[in-house]
C-alpha cells in the first residue's frame, strides 16, 4: 500500500477527487493534506473524508524540517500537489526525487511558468484566440512548470469561453484523469 500527501492551497476540488478515488483503493490512499492557508476550501472537503490536514506558517515552509518530519512519519511514497502555489523548496525535492508531481491547467509548455495559474493562465489562453487548452500532469523540479510531463489531455476552447467556463470544462479533464494518472505512477 502506497501513500500519497496532498499539497492544496485552494478550492481544493482536485484534492478531494484524488481521495474519494483512493478511498477504497488497496493501492494507495491518501494520508494527509498539507496546506499553506489555514483558510482553504480543501480542509473542509478533505476532513469530511475522514483525513487530517495540517496548515504550516511561511517559517515552517522555508525552514522544511517540520513538514519532513510530518511526511516521514506517515510513510509518504508520493507528492502530489494540487492548485498548491508555493515554490517547492530544494530539500524538499531532494527529499522526494522524482516523487513530486504537479497538474497545470494548460498544455505546458504553453502557458505554464510563473504567475501562470489559476484563472491566468485561462484569460491568457483565450486572449491568444486558442483553439484548444487542456492539462499536464509533470514532476516537479525546481523550475516552475518545467520539470518532465507524465500526462497531458486536451478540451475545446469555445468562441464564447470565459475564464469561468473555461476553468470549468478543464476541472472536469483534471477531477477524470489525475487520480488514474496517479494510481498508474504508483503501480
Ligand atoms: C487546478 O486547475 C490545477 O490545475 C491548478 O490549480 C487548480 C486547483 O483547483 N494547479 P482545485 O483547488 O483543485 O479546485
Amino acid at each position: 500500500m502506497k501513500n500519497i500527501a496532498i499539497f492544496a492551497s485552494g478550492d481544493g476540488s482536485n484534492a478531494e477527487a484524488i481521495a474519494k478515488y483512493f478511498k477504497n483503493s488497496d493501492i494507495a490512499c491518501v494520508k494527509i493534506v498539507l496546506s499553506n492557508r489555514q483558510k482553504a476550501g480543501v480542509h473542509d472537503r478533505i476532513k469530511a473524508l475522514g483525513i487530517p490536514t495540517l496548515t504550516f506558517s511561511k517559517d515552517e515552509w522555508k525552514d522544511c524540517s517540520k513538514i519532513l518530519s510530518t511526511l516521514q512519519k506517515n510513510d509518504i511514497d508520493l507528492i502530489v500537489l494540487a492548485g498548491f502555489l508555493c515554490m517547492i523548496e530544494t530539500p524538499l525535492i531532494n527529499a522526494f526525487k522524482a516523487r513530486i508531481i504537479n497538474i497545470h491547467p494548460s498544455l505546458l509548455p504553453k502557458y505554464g511558468g510563473p504567475g501562470m495559474w489559476g484563472h491566468h493562465v485561462h484569460d491568457a489562453v483565450i486572449s491568444a484566440g486558442e483553439k484548444e487548452s487542456g492539462i499536464t500532469i509533470h514532476y516537479v523540479t525546481e523550475e516552475v512548470d518545467g520539470g518532465e510531463i507524465i500526462f497531458q489531455d486536451s478540451c475545446p476552447v469555445k468562441p464564447d469561453d470565459t475564464a469561468e467556463t473555461l476553468a470549468s470544462r478543464i476541472h472536469s479533464l483534471e477531477h477524470a484523469q489525475y487520480p488514474n494518472v496517479i494510481e498508474q505512477l504508483l503501480r
